[in-house]
């Protein structure tokens, strides 16, 4: 009798997880690598979790993404890396050696993003981020990882945003809600990690005429694809960088984990996943 191996497969685990569009990113890839796997989405729910993890290689997997409501707990069932350790989250599961490990990829995926649209980005030595939630810190790790040496963050609740510049030290410096208006005119780069601007949530309202004339724009959201931020900023001639190029460019390392080569965000990709994004 001749063994049958099963091609590799990897899996978004969430609850509940059928608005991902992480298969769609990942079933790209391999069918343009030419490489037989899968990507299933697995619903599990908080009390199914521990077990789904613990043996996810017996469910067949050699990896996974986790999303809502999970993404905290996992740790404490992998080992994490510094990624996942600093921002308190994993979004990405896989075997080293044997034993399972999670790391978070919003960073890379939002400094690959930024290197992608606005290579000149790095030289703003004054950036403003607005939300101090899970998003906030990885893109705060990110900056602080590639030399920035003052970030102002502002969030509605104050005592968030001094929390997380108490994690990260001194280059982060808290700044009230209400005071946004006072630091734009110094920010070269803005970046909103905040719900606001999401379709259904309320508009971020901000004057970017405030911003100096070469400023960068970056925004998390991505329904809508164009948020009013990104497009006011557009208006502007300001360049910018939005979340969809964000999530794409986060799936990237979880790919290569898995399937052993490393993938490219290509403008078919893009335009594959903006088509779904913007179908009724
Ligand atoms: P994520 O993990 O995606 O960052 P989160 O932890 O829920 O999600 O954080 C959401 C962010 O959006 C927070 O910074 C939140 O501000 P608070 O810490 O004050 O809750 C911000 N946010 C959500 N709704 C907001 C609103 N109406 N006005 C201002 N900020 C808002």
């Amino acid at each position: 009798m001749t063994a049958v191996t099963k091609p590799r497969a990897a899996c978004l685990i969430g609850w509940p997880a059928a608005h991902s569009r992480s298969p769609l990113i990942h079933h790209y890839w391999l069918r343009t690598l030419g490489i037989e796997g899968g990507y299933n989405i697995e619903a599990v729910p908080p009390e199914g979790l521990a077990e789904f993890v613990l043996h996810l290689s017996t469910h067949g997997f050699a990896g996974a993404n986790v999303t809502i409501p999970h993404k905290e707990r996992v740790l404490a069932l992998t080992r994490p890396d510094d990624r996942a350790q600093a921002v308190g989250a994993a979004n990405t599961l896989w075997y080293e050696a044997g034993e399972l490990r999670s790391t978070n990829t919003d960073i890379e995926g939002f400094l690959g993003n930024l290197d992608a649209c606005v290579p000149e980005w790095g030289q703003a030595e004054e950036v403003l981020v607005l939300g101090a939630g899970g998003a906030s810190r990885a893109v705060v790790f990110g900056l602080i990882e590639r030399g920035i040496s003052r970030v102002h963050l502002a969030n509605r609740t104050m005592q968030r945003a001094r929390a997380l510049a108490e994690q990260f030290g001194a280059k982060v410096q808290p700044i009230a809600w209400e005071s946004i208006g006072e630091a734009l005119p110094r920010a070269k780069l803005l970046i909103n990690t905040t719900s606001l601007g999401m379709h259904g949530q309320p508009p971020l309202e901000l004057d970017v005429s405030l911003l100096p004339s070469h400023a960068v724009v970056a925004d998390l959201v991505y329904v809508p694809l164009e948020t009013p931020l990104l497009a006011a900023a557009r208006a502007r001639g300001l360049k910018t960088a939005d979340g969809l190029g964000m999530l794409l460019h986060q799936a990237v390392r979880g790919f290569e984990l898995w399937f052993g080569r490393r993938p490219e965000v290509t403008s078919e990709l893009r335009a594959l996943v903006e088509a779904d994004l913007t179908k009724v």
